[in-house]
């Protein structure tokens, strides 16, 4: 099948190429050039593990081509997924105006039938809304159907994911559709859950949601259990090997950023609001996660003490995970702005992240460096690289051996017999 990809960032990129591993050919349509000219290229414009040997791969056995002309890539391609960016407006909800945008143009140069597939995450309705601007921007009345088909991939493992998702969602009311994405999903052996495209929009924000809410819920707990002397990973692994609960997304934390979780559990509250029935869970969902940082700073004082003035405080990852290069509501951003409101001296690692430092914001580049003269040493992100770090050494180079784990990722005992005073997130 001849497919057509609008917006190639990590969703789009992503789906692209796994159609590509399943035989389709594939165009990726983007309005920023520079993507474009490095996708033509077989360069990634962003750091995802894996997909960068795929995409040049598939460039080379032109299986996937790039291109700026929405005119010619509509007319050519009868499947259109739109993946474009749905950002958070000013009220929360989700702004829907790259959808609009490309809806218009789908309908200005529709040629013959084709099939719309919104993969972006889009609010409950938005189906509806593409195939009424769609028609807003036909010239002459040619027949088309719009489906939703959530993408459920993670930045970090965003191939795996998607070549071995759980299930599959198709939200539509046309057969006709449902066959031919059936068919175009052929190859992928995992369920299909067929339903109009109402369930389909809220089946995506309901998923993130819930997880939002398994992650907040051991945070909170989490607070409990650091007073208590509890060691929450002990309750995740506890309570995770019930069934019925599941082990995922039960690592306490920060809390949760990235592109998604933050904007679709507040696009989700907003939709809830707006239809007279508030989803009061997921506002206290919002709020643990805002206050995880401000509990995890508060256990920086109680070692430093409360003025942060000119204490050099050394912050290991910027991503709002590992494996990725996005910072998009990165707690540990989140945390570093805190710390310079605060006043103190901040000194920044990461194994991909670049970012614009600043008179209190100095970003190096090896751990060892960032550690010189500090008088803490937080985690930040759990690159596996932290995992391992030569720790006798850091401890020399730093001013007082103080560690505060924001992941949980390492051995209190170890480091403890090391002489470090250690603090987790409840990881006693
Ligand atoms: C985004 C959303 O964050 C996510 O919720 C949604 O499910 C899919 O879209 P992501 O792929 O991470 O996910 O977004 P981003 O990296 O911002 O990529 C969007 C791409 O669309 C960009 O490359 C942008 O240049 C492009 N774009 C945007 C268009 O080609 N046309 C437009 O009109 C607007
Ligand atoms: C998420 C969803 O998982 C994916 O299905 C969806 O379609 C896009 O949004 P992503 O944001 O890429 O994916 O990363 P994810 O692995 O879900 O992590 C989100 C945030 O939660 C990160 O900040 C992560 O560090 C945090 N997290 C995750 C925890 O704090 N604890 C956990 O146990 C798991």
């Amino acid at each position: 099948m001849r497919i057509l990809i609008v917006g190639t960032g990590y969703v789009g990129t992503t789906t692209g190429l796994v159609f590509c591993e399943m035989g389709h050919k594939v165009t990726g349509l983007d309005l920023d050039e520079n993507k474009i000219k490095a996708l033509q290229a077989g360069k990634l414009h962003f750091y995802e593990p894996g997909l960068e040997e795929l995409l040049s791969k598939h460039v080379a056995a032109q299986h996937i081509e790039f291109t700026k002309k929405t005119k010619k890539a509509v007319k050519e391609n009868d499947i259109i997924f739109i993946c474009v960016g749905t950002p958070q407006g000013a009220d929360g909800s989700a702004d829907l105006t790259y959808v609009k945008n490309v809806a218009h143009s789908i309908g200005k140069y529709m040629n013959k039938y084709k099939i719309i597939i919104t993969k972006s995450t889009v609010p409950v309705g938005t189906a509806e809304l593409v195939t009424k601007w769609i028609k807003e921007g036909q010239e002459e009345q040619i027949p088309y159907d719009v489906v939703s088909n959530p993408e459920f991939l993670r930045e970090g493992s965003a191939l795996r994911d998607a070549l071995n998702p759980d299930r599959i969602v198709i939200g539509s009311t046309s057969e006709t559709a449902r066959t031919i994405i059936r068919e175009m999903y052929r190859d992928f052996h995992c369920p299909i859950v067929e339903t109009n495209p109402n369930a389909s929009e809220m089946i995506k924000y309901a998923a993130n949601s819930f997880l939002a809410m398994k992650i907040s819920f051991i945070n909170e707990l989490a607070r409990l259990c650091d007073g208590l002397n509890i060691n929450i990973n002990d309750v995740s692994k506890g309570i995770g090997l019930d069934t019925r609960i599941g082990p995922q997304f039960l690592r306490a934390g920060m809390g949760y950023g990235g592109s998604c979780f933050p904007k679709d559990v507040n696009a989700l509250i907003q939709i809830a609001k707006e239809n007279g029935q508030p989803l009061s869970i997921l506002e206290h969902v919002v709020k643990v996660n805002e206050e995880q940082t401000v509990f995890f700073i508060e256990k920086i004082k109680q070692n430093l003490g409360d003025d942060l003035l000119n204490k050099k405080i050394a912050v290991l990852g910027l991503s709002f995970k590992a494996n990725t290069d996005d910072t998009r509501e990165s707690p540990t951003l989140n945390l570093i702005n805190q710390l310079l409101a605060e006043q103190a001296q901040v000194m920044v690692h990461d194994p991909v992240v670049k970012i614009a430092g600043g008179p209190s914001l100095v970003q190096l580049q090896s751990v060892e460096e960032t550690v010189v003269g500090a008088d803490a040493l937080v985690i930040g992100t759990d690159w596996d690289e932290y995992k391992n770090l030569d720790w006798v050494r850091i401890k020399q180079l730093m001013n007082q051996p103080n560690l505060f784990d924001g992941r949980n990722m390492l051995d209190k005992r170890k480091i403890e017999n090391l002489g470090f005073y250690y603090s987790g997130i409840a990881n006693h």
